[in-house]
């Protein structure tokens, strides 16, 4: 019986999960929907952070971009910006697991709940995002206004408007999920 129970309610839990997702892309929203640890992995192998790099993670999800490239370069800073509750309680909750590793790991990488459209850009060098086009075109303006020149911005499958791609990394996957990647610079 607790067996059954247990199904069911894991059954019901991803239903919701999957319907959310729908829900949101019907209704022009960001879901929730990290990037591939490969297609990670592939971006920071040709984007060099430096030390005195500041990365943003707009919609930074459960925090995997800025974890990863944090392991590629720990003296750069990190900042999430993440508005739903449930991912951004998961970024924070591993930098406390992480912390009992690495003492520096809360001052290099950090998370807040807010609007990515109320937050200002201008001490950023490098943007990551994977959002949807509707958020990335209201997005465009405020990264000709804010940004200085130079700071890369990186677009997960969905291209910028506002200029032509520096380069333009393609994944060989199955999947269309996070499988090419737009790099720009202001
Ligand atoms: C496709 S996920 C990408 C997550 C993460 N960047 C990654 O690549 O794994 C987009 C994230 O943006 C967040 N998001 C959507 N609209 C937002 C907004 N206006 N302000 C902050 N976060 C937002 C969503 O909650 C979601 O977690």
């Amino acid at each position: 019986m607790f067996q059954f129970i247990l199904t069911l309610l894991i059954i019901i839990i991803f239903c919701y999960l999957i319907l959310k997702i729908f829900l949101d892309i019907f209704l022009e929203k960001t879901p929730f929907i990290p990037t591939k640890t490969e297609t990670i992995s592939k971006l920071l192998e040709t984007l060099e952070i430096q030390d005195n790099d500041v990365v943003y993670d707009l919609g930074s999800g459960d925090g995997r971009f800025l974890f990863q490239a944090y392991q590629k370069n720990p003296h750069a800073s990190y900042i999430g910006i993440e508005k739903k509750l449930i991912p951004f309680f998961l970024a924070r909750l591993k930098i406390i697991l992480e912390k009992n590793k690495d003492k520096n790991i809360d001052q290099k990488i950090q998370f807040y709940r807010k609007d990515l459209l109320s937050i200002n850009l201008s001490s950023a060098s490098i943007i990551y995002c994977y959002l949807s086009p509707f958020l990335l075109q209201k997005l465009e303006n405020k990264f000709l206004k804010e940004l200085k020149t130079g700071t890369k911005i990186i677009s997960c499958d969905f291209p910028l408007k506002i200029k032509p791609p520096l380069t333009i990394i393609k994944l060989d996957s199955k999947s269309s999920l996070s499988r090419t990647v737009f790099i720009y610079q202001i």
